[in-house]
């Protein structure tokens, strides 16, 4: 078994964008720059968007956060997007997810401009995606295929199993590993909470994709001896033992699954740091405009 190593990937491709990034300066190009947009101050977001805001001035690109209460109109919401959209400095725009319940956050996605939907949101990014046209990918998807890639696994002809259909992950997931390149190539399932024999068709995987938020939900004997499986949940549990009163879980009960698989993914250290670099790299991409 060998560890899909989230931390150690992550680090190398920080160190490729601020490289990137040092010399737009030294050109005296324009630096990229990152907007996240906070709705109130939710636990899990807030760390979130700390991090991707951490990792912008790591690699030596401009962000800036904004924040709303959590009362915040829709209306007003928006008018912060076009805002956005209209201000030549500001590449990158990102609308932390979930949104407070009166807020329809398909409005929100909708009204970023699809050139600086760094977090492929956007239908038309959705649908350009789909059809292997220059689009900004969704970043947790992204940086899948990056860990794919990097650690030069196999695609082609392969059994993708996609557990989860979320817009953000399982859904974007299941087209990319179906395309027509590498990373792709998959027989690709996507299955989901009304899936029949799910155990059954998780153990015909070859590579298995687990987005679906339920804490350790995939157990051993649900893996095929030598498959390789990617762990995109992150979830807390209350753990006592921790001084922070949670421990950080993924979909897949690593220590069951790990002796049967060829690669794996920790949580945490895994996909989690990479969909940030996505981001950056998709920042990077708005900034030189090589999307659109
Ligand atoms: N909430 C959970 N994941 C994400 C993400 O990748 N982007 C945004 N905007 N919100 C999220």
């Amino acid at each position: 078994m060998q560890l899909l190593d989230g931390k150690f990937l992550s680090a190398q491709i920080k160190l490729e964008i601020a490289a990137e990034v040092a010399q737009i300066r030294e050109q005296g190009g324009k630096i990229p720059h990152l907007v996240a947009i906070l709705v109130g101050t939710k636990g899990a977001s807030e760390t979130y968007v700390a991090s991707k805001m951490k990792s912008c001035e790591e690699v030596g690109m401009a962000s800036t956060l904004i924040r709303f209460e959590p009362t915040v109109t829709e209306a007003e919401l928006l008018d912060k997007v076009r805002e956005v959209n209209e201000n030549p400095d500001m590449d990158g725009l990102i609308v932390q997810l979930p949104l407070p319940d009166h807020i329809n956050p398909d409005r929100v996605m909708e009204t970023i401009d699809p050139a600086k939907d760094v977090d492929g949101f956007h239908p038309i990014n959705i649908g350009r995606m789909a059809k292997g046209l220059p689009a900004y990918v969704s970043a947790t998807p992204q940086g899948v295929l990056e860990m794919i890639k990097r650690y030069d696994i196999k695609t082609a002809g392969k059994h993708c199993v996609v557990v989860g259909r979320s817009q953000i992950v399982g859904l974007p997931m299941s087209i990319l590993m179906q395309r027509n390149t590498y990373p792709g190539n998959c027989t690709v399932t996507l299955t989901h909470s009304r899936t029949q024999n799910l155990a059954e068709i998780c153990r015909s995987a070859d590579i298995l994709i687990a987005a679906l938020g339920r804490p350790e939900f995939i157990t051993g004997d649900m893996v095929k001896e030598g498959a390789v499986v990617i762990d995109v949940g992150l979830e807390r549990v209350p753990d006592a033992s921790k001084k922070s009163g949670f421990a950080l879980k993924g979909d897949v009960k690593f220590d069951e699954v790990a002796p049967k698989a060829s690669f794996i993914t920790p949580v945490p250290g895994g996909v989690g740091l990479m969909t940030i670099c996505s981001l950056m790299q998709n920042t990077l991409k708005a900034a030189r405009r090589e999307v659109y």
